[in-house]
Parts: structure tokens; sequence; C-alpha cells
């Protein structure tokens, strides 16, 4: 019987279309309609027939995402329309000019701008020709890029075929192809225990990924793409972007869900916080935002030099990592006499710090990573946070020198102990080591502590070198003559510091405790304690095993407290601080019964409360904060622009109150 092609095209093209549609339902949609096993099944009734008849296999078949060919080089394509750049703005400042510059160009009230996360991945020109996918093209230098069809093609959310009874006869895109963090990750994974070379970054996995020669590996790599702009189309003229954009979405290509028209500044600058509270919740990496003006006509009239258009701007976040030379590691003695490796770097601005010293934690820590002197290093800074070395450049390790800690104190000479199983060492001179003695009278007079002020470290240096100052609770018997013998310090500031002095002397029993610098026990610690005791011999008097017992404390910090009280020297510095005029000033709890024991959370900003009052009122009712949401939590206060907190409580089930509701508790 002869075969009836046409009606095997037709079976084909039918399979093939069901095949696409599920495609787009399960990875751009995420929302499967059928079976692994149904799809698996259609998919291979798919694969027989063009085994069969191999003259009829189309090109936007889902069988042809990975060919087998080996490629041999990448094709240079010189790009019909050149691939620009985008101009940065690295703070406010440079993005209130370009916002202000474009009412110089356009008379009007109003510029719709629009927003879009900034992929951190690799622009690529994709062109559909009659609505099958037909090219990719990289950058390169904006002229001519590499041909990467064939990797491109393996990516499981392109279409091979646009959804469209009447799709243009060519249209070209651009796009942006990225690796998501959990796949960055688990190749990482999966590199290491093979031990081979480790990826910095998924920005390089997806800019290796795009230029191997076997496509097979690209689709191992489980690239991700979003398209962000139609350059040309030869039907539908659109008036603006966001109208091409919804075109294109139609179409079945995947734009991102976190696009959004902005009327104003304020309205931009919002969408910028937004973003940057999502950012560390998003499964994939972006660097900032960029901001478009929507209307053609408008980006016509503003135009483009030869490098980036002038109707757009990149607004990039703050960069936190950099990458320097790990010139020396010194070892610092801690106020508890702990022995921290402090990595010098060559000088290096990060994110517009600059920063020339990096934690490193402890010994573990550096074996894990491998970090040796002379090596090449990532360094990260997010916040405040003290920069540390993220990784090592394995790539760029030359003349490596091991790290070698040391055996003694490097201050005063004493043998270190090891502490714990980890490699932490200790030095155990608590009385006779300069830095120690230093630390421990500056954590003394630190804010959260007994909050004086004018002490900085180099005075308290020389307090000590001049033997004015043993300990803590000589500070209160300075007198303003003494202070001014020191060098360089005038009547008027040795004045404010023995003022300063003298008014720390009516103090919470809680920053008491914390000021007292008993190892590992922080701020919270100290509040916890406070409430329980609240009274200074009944903490002194406590035994091992109600201390190891109170919640939130546990058997080290327990044994730490005890310890503490137990050392002579101890109680005759409290002694003393207490005959010089030292007034502890116990809590009184005000009872409230929707707050006391309750544990309590904060996000976002309010308009009558600083944090730290809000903090401070739930205190004093007897309740608990605490920094992040969890089951235990009972109640969520919330304000303007709350963060990731407050989603996490909606998942959750978590009361959340705002600050009407909290005042009217109160
Ligand atoms: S628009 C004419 N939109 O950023 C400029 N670019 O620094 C067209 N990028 O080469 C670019 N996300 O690879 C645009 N939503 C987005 C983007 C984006 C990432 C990349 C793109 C570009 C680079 C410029």
């Amino acid at each position: 019987m002869p075969i009836d092609k046409n009606r095997i095209r037709k079976k084909i093209v039918s399979l093939i279309e069901k095949i696409n549609q599920h495609n787009y339902y399960y990875h751009t949609l995420d929302q499967p309609q059928i079976s692994d096993n149904e799809y698996d099944n259609i998919y291979l009734q798919l694969k027989s027939l063009e085994s069969k008849y191999p003259d009829l296999v189309e090109s936007h078949s889902p069988t042809q995402r990975v060919g087998s060919k080996l490629l041999n080089t990448f094709n240079k394509v010189h790009h019909e329309h050149a691939m620009l750049s985008l101009t940065n703005a690295s703070n406010d400042m440079e993005f209130e000019n370009f916002y202000a510059k474009l009412f110089d160009e356009i008379e009007s009230d109003q510029i719709a701008l629009y927003a879009e996360p900034k992929f951190d991945g690799l622009a690529i020109s994709i062109t559909y020709l009659d609505g099958i996918y037909t090219s990719a093209v990289t950058r390169g230098d904006g002229q001519t890029g590499e041909d990467v069809t064939a990797n491109i093609r393996t990516i499981k959310t392109l279409p091979l075929k646009l959804k469209s009874k009447n799709p243009p006869k060519k249209l070209i895109l651009r796009a942006e192809v990225f690796m998501n963090i959990s796949d960055f990750e688990s190749l990482n994974r999966q590199l290491l225990k093979n031990k081979e070379k480790t990826f910095a970054n998924p920005r390089n996995v997806a800019a290796g990924s795009i230029r191997q020669l076997d496509p097979k590996i690209t689709s191992s790599r489980n690239l991700q793409i979003i398209f962000h702009g139609v350059v040309s189309t030869s039907s539908n003229n659109h008036a603006c972007h966001s109208e091409s954009l919804n075109y294109i979405k139609d179409l079945g290509l995947p734009i991102s869900s976190l696009n959004d028209i902005v009327m104003s500044l304020a309205q931009a600058k919002k969408y910028i916080i937004n973003i940057n509270n999502l950012r560390d919740n998003l499964p994939y990496e972006i660097d900032g935002i960029v901001f478009k003006i929507d209307d053609y006509s408008y980006r016509i009239r503003i135009g483009s030099t030869s490098k980036a258009p002038k109707w757009a701007i990149a607004y990039k976040f703050i960069s936190a990592e950099a990458k320097t030379k790990l010139e020396n590691v010194i070892f610092q003695v801690g106020r508890t006499g702990t022995i921290t490796p402090v990595a010098i770097l060559s000088s290096i601005n990060i994110g517009g710090v600059t920063v020339s010293r990096a934690s490193l934690h402890n010994m573990d820590e550096i074996q894990k990573k491998d970090i040796r002197i002379n090596d090449i290093v990532y360094v990260k800074r997010a916040g405040d946070v003290i920069p540390e070395i993220d990784r090592v450049c394995f790539e760029e390790r030359h003349n490596s020198k091991k790290i070698v800690p040391p055996k003694i104190c490097p201050a005063c000479k004493t043998p270190l102990l090891k502490v714990s199983q980890q490699s932490i060492y200790r030095c155990p001179n608590t009385i006779g080591c300069k830095p120690q003695i230093i630390q421990t009278i500056e954590h003394f007079t630190s804010r959260k502590a007994m909050n004086i002020s004018g002490l900085g470290e180099s005075i308290i240096e020389s307090l000590v070198d001049n033997s004015y100052v043993k300990n803590y609770s000589d500070l209160y018997k300075l007198n303003q003559v003494d202070i001014m013998k020191l060098d360089r310090l005038a009547e008027k500031s040795s004045k404010n510091i023995i003022d300063s002095i003298n008014s720390s002397k009516i103090v919470d029993f809680d920053r008491f405790i914390y000021a007292l610098g008993i190892k590992e026990v922080g701020t919270t610690t100290a509040k916890i304690l406070s409430k329980k005791y609240n009274a200074l011999n009944k903490l002194m008097s406590a035994d091992k095993q109600s201390l190891e017992c109170i919640n939130d404390i546990g058997p080290i910090v327990g044994d730490n407290i005890f310890n503490f009280f137990q050392l002579k020297r101890n109680i005759v510095i409290i002694d003393s601080l207490l005959s010089s005029g030292v007034t502890i000033k116990y809590h009184q709890t005000k009872k409230n019964k929707n707050i006391i024991n309750k544990k309590f959370v904060i996000t976002g900003s309010f308009a009558n409360y600083t944090r730290l009052e809000l903090e401070k009122i739930i205190d004093n009712y007897g309740g608990n904060i605490s920094n992040s949401i969890s089951k235990k939590t009972n109640v969520l206060i919330v304000g303007n622009n709350p963060g990731s907190k407050y989603k996490k409580a909606l998942d959750l089930g978590i009361k959340i109150i705002n600050e009407k509701e909290l005042s009217k508790i109160l």
C-alpha cells in the first residue's frame, strides 16, 4: 500500500504542536497539564514517526532541540541592527540627572518609563522567520557576534515555533540568557565532587555554556531566557515597548513578570526599592534595573550615541563583590582572647568603599576555602557587614603560600590554647594581654553597654599605657586632670569624657550585664538574664544548672556566665563599680496580656516610632523581639515598605498588625 505522506506529515505537525504546547505549560508557565508519562508517550510517537520518515522532520520539532552534531567553530554574523549597551547610573543622583534630562527633550508633564529587572546574563539577538526559530547570535562587539543558534535552541523555555496563525515574516528580538542560582549551585556541587574546577558565578556558567561546541552540554546546563526587546518586526507596528512586549508574550515568548510602567520619579524609586527587596528571594541574579522610555516616537526624538541609547538607563545595584590580591594574613587578638586571622588585601573599591582588610573567621574557614597568601580572591561586602573573602580565583593562582597559624599570642607571647573542635585558638592571658584589656574597656564604654562617649581606642590605649586604668572599673576613678595629661586632649573634650562617665552611672540592668563583657553574652542574652534574675546578687549567685536551663541560653553560654562570677578578680571589679556609684535600674514590667511572653517581629518603617522605640515598647510590656519570622512568631508588626518577612508571615498564617492596631493594643 503506498504511504500517504501527507497524512503522516499532518500527524507529525499535530504531535509537534501538542508537545510544544505542553512544553510551554511546563517550562514557561510552570503549570503542567499532563503527566510525565503521557508527555513521554506523545514524544515517543513523534520520535518513532520521525525516524521512519527522516525527510519529514521539521526544524521546529522538539526532537531537534539538542542536535547530535558537534560544532567546529562559531560562525561570525553581522548584526542587522547594532546591539548597543546601556549607560549606567551608579547612584540616585545619576538616575535623577537622566530623568531630568528627558524633559529637556520632550515637552510633556509625564513620561512613561518601562522598568525591568536587569538580568545578570548574556545578551542574545534572536530571529524568528515565519514564526520559526531561526537564529541566535551573541552580542560580540555590538556589530558582529557569533552564531550560537544550535546551543540556544536547547533552552527549554524558548519556543521553536511562535503561537500565531499569522506570524510576522521576520521578528528580531533581544533577550538575556542566564542560569538559575539553584542550578548553578548544584552544578558546582557536582564539579566539586568530581574534583573539577568550579564556576565563580551563574553568569560565567551561562557564558561558558553558550559557547560549548557540544550542544548536549549546553542542554544539560538548563539555561533560562527572558526577552526584553523587539528590535524589528515586519508586521504589527507597535507604538510603544509595553505593547511590543505584550505582543511577544502572546506569541509564547517568556518576558519578566516583574516588568512595570512608572509614571514619575517617585514611582521609579519605589520600583527600585521593591525590586531590591525582592532581590534575595529571586531564583536568579539581577544586578540592577533597566528604565526605558516606553513610547517609540519619544525614543526616536531622544536618539542614541554610538554606544548606548539616550532613552534608557541601567540603575545598577551597589556591587558587593570585587577581585583583589591577598597580600598577607595577620593574626589579631579579640576581646575574649580569640585569635582571628585577618586578610591584608591590595586596596580595592567595592561599591564605593575602599577595602584593604577582610575577615577570615578561623583556620577551618581558610582550609575549607583553600585560601593562601598571594592568591587572587573575591571579596564580598554587604551593607555594614565586615568584608569577607568569598572564594579564591584558582585559575589565577601563582606562587601561593600556605597560611600557618601562630603557636603563641602575637601580642603577649603566651602559648595559645585550642578551644573547641574547630580550629579556634585563644590567648588565655585575660589579665595581661593588652589587646584584650583595651577591647574589654572599649566594649564596656560602647553605645549598647554603658554608653560612654569620647573614649576611642587610642585614648583607652594611652590610659592603659599610662597606668591610669587597669580595668573598666578604674574609669570611674578618673578625673579631668588625668585625662588632660594625655596627648592632645583639650580641656573641653576631657570634661565631656568625665561628664559622660558620670552620666553612665545610672544604668539598666541588661546594659550592665552586657557591659561586663562575659564571653558570648550579647545584648539579647543580657536582656534575658536581666528579666529572669532582676537583681545583680541573684545573677551572681545563680548556679550552673539554673543558668543552663534558661531557654535560648544553652550550656556553653551558661558555663561562661557561671565561670565569670566564680573569678575573684571579677567580683572585685564589680564591687569597685558599685562603690564608685554605679547604680543599676531594675526592670518593672507593665503587664499587657496581648504582648507578654509573645514573640514579635518588626518589618518596614513607621510614622510614629523608630524601630528601636518599638523594640523598647514591646520589651517593656514583657514581649520578645526576634529578627526573623518562624513558626514560633506570634505577631508581625508591619510598617511601610515591608520586606520579605511580610510575605513569609502571610504564608505561615502569622498574625499581622499595623501601627494603628498596635497603638490600640497598647
Ligand atoms: S535593554 C539598547 N533590558 O544589560 C540596550 N538589557 O548593560 C538594550 N540586560 O547588553 C538592552 N537585562 O545584555 C535590556 N531588561 C533588560 C536587560 C538588559 C539585562 C543586559 C543586556 C545589555 C546589558 C547592558
